[in-house]
């Protein structure tokens, strides 16, 4: 395993860093040979944790997101009815070049639909930053 970056050792609450923590070992295992850009999503439910990874493919448009990904495996493991308290996000470029990495506005409107009132966690200039997921997707689309 990969040591840990100190972006993520930094974090001193406890429960975000271990968030974080799993959100970049599964960065590591990401399928991204056309970015280059390995994303990890860990997402917290009131009942358990689950990870994602980016899974990219030779027809771009068919790439799947790390945060979808996790909130799919979450939906998987508990069924629809899941309310989700954190997720934390990680990406790890060549040369660690990027460092803001927000989920896009799919994954925001994906997890949206299990807790408007979560809290994500992501790197923004090279840190961590949390913020509401009401915040970071104010008048997200709902269907009834
Ligand atoms: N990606 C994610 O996994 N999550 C996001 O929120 C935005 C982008 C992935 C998709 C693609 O594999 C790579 O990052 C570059 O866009």
């Amino acid at each position: 395993m990969a040591k840990i970056p100190e972006t993520v050792t930094a974090l001193t609450d406890k429960d975000e860093r271990a968030l974080v923590e799993l959100a970049y070992e599964v960065s590591l295992k990401a399928y991204a040979p056309y970015s280059k850009f390995q994303v990890g999503a860990a997402v917290r439910t009131t009942k358990g944790t689950y990870v994602g990874c980016n899974v990219e493919n030779g027809s771009f448009g068919l790439t799947s997101c790390a945060e979808r990904n996790a909130v799919f495996a979450a939906v998987t493991a508990e069924g629809g009815k899941i309310k989700i308290e954190a997720v934390a996000v990680y990406a790890l470029s060549p040369g660690h070049k990027v460092k803001t990495a927000s989920p896009c506005g799919a994954c925001r409107q994906v997890l949206a639909e299990f807790g408007r009132e979560a809290s994500v966690t992501f790197l923004e200039a090279n840190r961590f930053h949390t913020m509401k997921l009401d915040e970071l997707i104010p008048a997200a689309f709902e269907l009834y």
